[in-house]
Formats: C-alpha cells, structure tokens, sequence
C-alpha cells in the first residue's frame, strides 16, 4: 500500500526544474544546449542590495512571521508610490518567494479556483495538494491569451461554491503578454464576487512604463511579488503578497499559517531587501528591460517567418509560439514535439501542455534569457541593438535559429 496520499500521488516535479536538470546532463555529456527552458532572470543583483546583504549578514534572529516591519512598511510605501491604493504595512506578508504564499492561500481558501490557460506551472499543483476543486478557462490568441469578460460570466454560472478565486498573471507567463479589459473584467468579478490573486511579479518587467494592475479596478485583489525577477534574486527566496483591508480574514490565516510552516524568512535577506525597496534602481531596471525588449523583439521577428500563431511579448523574459498549424500531425503532443526538438536541436524549451493547454496543441513556452546578463549591462545603452545580438546574446541567435531550421525540416 502506498504511503503517498492520493491527491498528491500522481504530482510530478516541477517542469521548470526539470528541465533545468536535463540540460545540465546534456551539457556535461558535451552537448550545446540552447536553455531556454528555465525562467530565471539572467541578470544579476543590483550591486546596492548585495551591498546590503553584506552589511547584514550578522542578522541572525527569527523575525517576525509577517516580516520585517521595515520592510513591509518600505513594500507598503513602493507601491504607494506607484499608484496602489489604502495600502500600509499591514496590509503586506512576507514569504519565502511569492509561490510559498501562493500555496498558503490556497491551503487557506474555502472554494473553488479558476485558471485561465496559459496559466504558470505551478498554480494547478498547488490546488491539487491543497484539494481545490479548479477549472480551467481556455482562451485564445484573439484575446491576447487572457480571459475575457465573456469567459467569467460562463465559468462563474457553473461554479456552484460562492467563493471564487481567481489567479491572473499580467506580464504572463508563459505568453509574455498583459491584460488589456482591466475595467470590464474588474466589472465582472465585481458581478460575480470573485476574489483576484494578481500575480504581478513581472510588473516591473514590463517593457513599457504604465503597468496597470486589476487591483485598481476590482477591490478583492491580492497583489503578489517578490524580488525574484526584476531583482534577478529567485535564490534570495523575499516574496510579499499585498492584501486589501477588506480580505484581512486571509491576511490574518496566511500569518498563522505562516507560523507553523516557515516560521519567518531569512533575517539577512529581508533586511536587504528594505534596499531594493526604498532606493531608485531605475538605471539597472531601465537597461534590463530594453535588453529584454530588443530580444523578444528579434526572437518575434525571426520566428515570425513560420507559418505559426504567436503575440509579440510585452514584458517579462517568454514568448509563446504556436506551431499546431504548421505541424499538424507531425508529433504526438507538444511535450514529443519538445522533447524532440531538444534532442535534435539541442533547444530547452517547455510544452504547452504544462500551462493547462490541450496536449495536441502544439505550443510551447520559449525563455529568451540565455546569455550573460552581467555583461550585457555594461554595453553602452545606444549599443543595445538587434544587430549587436550576435555578440551579446549569441546562443538566442543561434538557438533561435535552430528552431527556425527545426520546424522548416519537419513541415
Ligand atoms: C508567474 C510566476 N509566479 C510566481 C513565481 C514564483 O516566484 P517566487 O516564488 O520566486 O517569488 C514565478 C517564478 O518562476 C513565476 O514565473
């Protein structure tokens, strides 16, 4: 008899990691490998931060299960400045990376939760480890790979609990586009009493400087971040949800929660990261989203001369092909086609089919973050050039091409 439980019996590891470690197999095997499977920011901290874990490295106490009050009061007063509404530190809970909080919430939801497809990796395991009934909502490249107001309105008459949680992802991830109807689809959760998870933690990736969150437009939002991608500090484990006053219910569960699992996140980290909050990055943020720009926009423009469906990314380090057209009937799901384009081809990349997509859809996730993100921020800002890819970025012009070349042989 197994020891594991049922609803979890049946989870694999994350794809993500996974993949990660298929590569560094290859790799070591001697094999050149385009890595754009992994969703890690290829840039790294900015020097004032880790300047500042150096200084507080000797901070060695348990801190408090919410966070450091500095922090979060420092949290409450950044995105104040950014135009994020009755917010104060009390309003904001430290976690171990925005995915432990995420799970906490829903340990701690008494209902039913919806996915939009493309939705990230990790959002349907943790439903099932925590035995939410979850559904999906397919939608499509018309609507930008987001849901549509019409999409909530059908869902919401088939959910039969009266507590909705909805989990939205805005730069996505995997699509690299935003949500556009931000007025019309807080309207329909409003009608619909649903609460919104926001999960914004490519917000500050956004290529260009207006990011809009939902929660301006729909009151029962709970804002989620960490410093893992614009800070290129994943390994540092600082996320923080923002929970409006009138969802405090939660706020409070997610703190005891807290306690009896991670207890408080790492005191030098948190300490740190007061300086990722309060000090202006705009230097480091500025040139790593125009490098990132210039790239989604070649590797856009490249695959471009396929015959497949794709949107041309708008933040974030994805973008998200659609070959089922093109290659019809040529693999038996998107993960053969994946796998054998890494085995070919030497291309990392993720399937469709671990963002809640159909299996014989043949799409898939491509990070475009494989370079060496310490040098290329020292190039000179008018050297940030498509052109200059090759020199810079050299495994996303070859690997993309690899692609390119991969697809054309098989169609
Ligand atoms: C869309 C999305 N949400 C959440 C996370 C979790 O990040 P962290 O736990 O490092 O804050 C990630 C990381 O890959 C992500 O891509």
């Amino acid at each position: 008899m197994s020891l594991i439980k049922e609803n979890i019996k049946d989870l694999l590891p994350s794809s993500t990691l996974l993949i990660n470690e298929m590569c560094k197999e290859m790799s070591k095997a001697g094999k050149t490998i385009y890595q754009f499977g992994f969703g890690q920011s290829p840039f790294p901290v900015p020097e004032k931060i880790v300047e500042a874990l150096k200084v507080n490295a000797h901070q060695k106490d348990y801190l408090p299960s919410k966070g450091l009050f500095e922090l979060r009061k420092s949290i409450a007063g950044f995105l104040t400045r950014k135009g994020y509404k009755n917010l104060n530190h009390e309003n904001i809970i430290i976690g171990p990376g925005s995915k432990e909080l995420m799970f906490l919430l829903q340990v701690a939801f008494d209902g039913e939760v919806i996915l939009p497809v493309p939705s990230w990796v990790s959002y349907a395991p943790q439903a099932i480890i925590a035995k939410n009934k979850y559904h999906w909502i397919q939608t499509e490249k018309e609507t930008n790979w987001h849901i549509s107001p019409e999409h909530i309105d059908q869902i919401a008459s088939k959910i039969e609990s009266k507590n909705k949680l909805i989990i939205l992802n805005s730069p996505n991830n995997p699509s690299g586009t935003n949500i556009h109807l931000l007025k019309e689809l807080g309207e329909v959760f409003t009608k619909h009493n649903i609460t919104v998870l926001s999960d914004e933690i490519y917000s500050e990736l956004y290529f260009k400087d207006n990011y809009k969150s939902i929660s301006h437009f729909h009151e029962n939002t709970i804002v989620s971040s960490s410093l893992s991608k614009w800070a290129g500090a994943g390994g540092w484990r600082v996320g923080y949800f923002a929970v409006p006053n009138n969802l405090i219910e939660i706020f409070e569960k997610l703190a005891v929660l807290g306690t009896e699992t991670f207890s408080a996140v790492s005191a030098p980290t948190q300490f740190a990261a007061i300086t990722a909050y309060e000090e202006d990055h705009s230097e480091y943020l500025n040139k790593s989203k125009k490098i990132l720009h210039v790239i989604a926009h070649y590797v856009y423009e490249q695959l471009k001369q396929l015959d497949i469906d794709m949107i041309e990314p708008e933040g974030g380090f994805y973008l998200m092909p659609d070959f089922t057209r093109m290659l019809q009937n040529k693999f038996k799901n998107s993960k053969d086609f994946c796998k054998t384009l890494l085995d070919e081809a030497g291309v990392a990349v993720l399937p469709g089919s671990d963002f809640g997509f159909p299996v014989e859809k043949l799409i898939f996730r491509l990070s475009y973050v494989d370079f060496n993100g310490a040098e290329f921020l020292k190039v000179k800002d008018s050297d940030i050039t498509e052109e200059n890819l090759v020199k810079y970025a050299p495994k996303i012009v070859d690997g993309v091409q690899q692609i390119i070349n991969f697809a054309k042989k098989y169609a």
